[in-house]
């Protein structure tokens, strides 16, 4: 949550900086704000509660400088406002500084050593600024002893970019556990928390590891670990172009990322296809999955929904048990473990804090894991064993749609390969690149009748407060990914509900007019669904039908070309996505930026 921007050695910074908040204000955008000042000692901050265009709005004319940091918040500490917008500055002015994450210990910072200070907001962060002030003046530290011995007393996670106004010629930064990387140039350097808040800058990057200072000059960058000893790092080549990270002609980007699906369906294929187009991962991965007696998938929200999915098939595929978790449970509550467990993380970001709290437990316990993300490079991507990547590309809508649909393909792949290992006659059955080109195929079919779904959303979703999705099997936990995509985007109070257990409780929320949308693609369940269907129909329920060509009957409202049974999800729901998609902008709310929310929750 949260993006930080700085650049040293450009003019114009506050530009740069502008444009690269714009870029990262899917990680949070309550509130902004900008500092830029240079050799003139001139400075400017300039903050503001809301949207980047809100901070925009309030800038003066012309900004003169060489150095800059930009922050966008999402609050977890003081209520989102100018006051508590960052950057903060000590109570001299001196120090100003701009913090991604959350100071755990920050109230008993605060009783130790700042009882002299009065704190002007409400954040974790300001306690930070405070005492590297207080060090400097009463320990006679210069600002990078200060800085590190701040750092050795504060415990949490951050990311932070430090600027000392008498020293406008460097920028100090430091991360544990939040991303933060340098971006290199000629004869300018810059930070940012992804890398494509600065790709208009530069494509070079180097990796900062948690707990190191990096001092950061116009032309040099210098990193220590925690105990100042100096350390060499090679830059990287990020893989990533202007195109994209930008909608083009899309209104929103969760559109186009709805769009993207059929391409990353195609794009896997031929990324993870050998010479023979036989699909492949790493034999490391193989072994270790065929060592083990029981697979943990870990993860949160929509990858949490996939991992139920993927249960589905690795179980079908490889018969080894598969449990799904979420993350933020399994970090305090671990469940008696098997002998010989193998651990999948999901995770588009790469970045998830309570996904990567399970993966450090689950390290120090030397269990093997893999990361199936979106993001090379991210910290879960570096701290588990193995790697998968989604191919997706940027992912910037905060609702996730072409992600999900990505990790089930990849999980695919997982439970055909290693299924085959095993001689599972499923999955040496199954020509998975055929099927995947089917799916491809339908999900094209799918998002050429937008107006359909638009049209749907308008006589079912405009006016209701709520609304449930309902399903047996992988159609339940289709369901549950159509509601939370529904609810965290057009606020309708959604529900995905497992069909048959409506009537065990819930079906007392069914009134005059509520909508229904049943999923139905397994001709095993199919005539159940319809009974459940049936059921909330009699008590008033508004019912929409989504079944898939084969189980379809001719009074529902959507029938989806057919594709492999273990499939069905990645088709079922996309006009799931639209219908969301369509509800949210008929109700007049911002599809890609929600309230409350951020793309990256790199917060416990
Ligand atoms: C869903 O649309 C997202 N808003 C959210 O649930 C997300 O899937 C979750 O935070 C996990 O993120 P990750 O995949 O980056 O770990
Ligand atoms: N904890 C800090 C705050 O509430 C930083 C939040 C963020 O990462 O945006 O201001």
């Amino acid at each position: 949550m949260c993006g930080i921007v700085g650049v040293i050695g450009k003019k114009n910074p506050a530009k740069i900086i502008i444009q690269g908040l714009e870029k990262l204000e899917y990680r949070g955008y309550d509130s902004a704000g900008i500092f830029v000042t240079g050799k003139n000692k001139q400075d400017y901050l300039v903050k503001s509660k809301g949207r980047i265009k809100e901070l925009k709005a309030k800038l003066p004319q012309e900004i003169n400088g060489e150095i800059g940091i930009g922050h966008t918040r999402w609050a977890t500490h003081g209520r989102p406002s100018e006051l508590n917008a960052h950057p903060h500055t000590s109570e001299d002015n001196r120090f100003v500084l701009v913090h991604n994450g959350v100071i755990q210990n920050f109230e008993e910072v605060k009783a130790k050593y700042l009882t002299n200070y009065t704190l002007k907001g409400d954040t974790d962060t300001e306690i930070v600024v405070q005492l590297i002030d207080h060090f400097v003046l009463t320990e006679k530290l210069t600002t990078k002893e200060a800085f590190r011995k701040t750092l050795a007393i504060i415990e949490g996670s951050y990311a932070f970019a430090l600027v000392d106004k008498e020293e406008p010629d460097v920028i100090y930064v430091a991360k544990n556990k939040s991303p933060l990387l340098i971006g290199l140039g000629k004869n300018f350097n810059v930070i940012c928390s992804d890398a494509m808040a600065m790709i208009e800058e530069t494509k070079r990057f180097v990796e900062i590891a948690d707990q190191e200072l990096v001092t950061v000059w116009a032309d040099a960058i210098q990193i220590e670990d925690a105990k100042g000893n100096l350390v060499r790092r090679e830059s990287y080549e990020a893989q990533l172009t202007l195109n994209d990270i930008e909608k083009g002609t899309y209104p929103y980007y969760m559109l186009k990322e709805i769009d993207d699906q059929p391409a990353v369906m195609r794009k896997l294929i031929q990324a993870y296809s050998n010479n023979q187009q036989e699909l492949t991962i790493s034999q490391e991965i193989v072994t270790d999955i065929l060592n083990s007696d029981r697979i943990y998938i870990v993860a949160c929200g929509t990858s949490w929904h996939a991992g139920w999915v993927g249960k589905q098939m690795l179980e079908q595929y490889t018969s080894t048990p598969v449990e799904v978790h979420l993350a933020s449970e399994f970090g305090y509550n671990m469940p008696i473990l098997a002998k010989k467990p193998f651990f999948i993380f999901l995770s588009q970001s790469g970045e998830t804090a309570d996904s990567r709290q399970v993966l450090v437990k689950i390290n120090e316990l030397t269990y093997p894991s893999l990361t199936i993300t979106n993001a090379a490079g991210s910290t879960l991507s570096r701290e588990a064993k193995h790697t998968l990547l989604l191919h997706a590309g940027p992912e910037i809508a905060v609702a996730s749609t072409k992600a999900y649909t990505a990790q089930i393909a990849v999980l695919a792949i997982v439970a055909k390969v290693i299924g085959e290992a095993k001689g599972n006659l499923k999955a040496l059955n199954i020509d998975l690149v055929h099927e995947l080109s089917m799916v491809a195929q339908a999900m094209e079919v799918l998002i050429s009748r937008k107006e359909v779904l638009e049209e749907y959303a308008q006589t079912y979703l405009e006016d209701t407060r709520n609304a449930f999705y309902i399903g047996r099997g992988i159609d339940y936990y289709v369901s549950m990914e159509a509601a939370l995509k529904l609810k965290e985007i057009s606020y309708i109070q959604a529900e995905g509900f497992a069909a048959g257990e409506l009537k065990h409780g819930t079906i007392a929320l069914i009134e005059e007019g509520t909508p229904v949308l049943g999923i139905i693609t397994d001709a095993n369940i199919a005539s159940h669904t319809r009974s459940n269907l049936q059921e909330v129909e009699t008590r008033g329920a508004h019912t929409l039908i989504i079944s898939m060509s084969g189980v379809e009957k001719a009074t529902d409202q959507l029938v989806l070309p057919k594709v492999h049974p273990m499939l069905t999800a990645l088709v079922s729901v996309v006009p799931c996505q639209l219908l969301a998609y369509y509800a949210t902008l008929q109700r007049g709310y911002d599809v890609d930026k929600p309230r409350n929310l951020a793309k990256s929750v790199t917060v416990e």
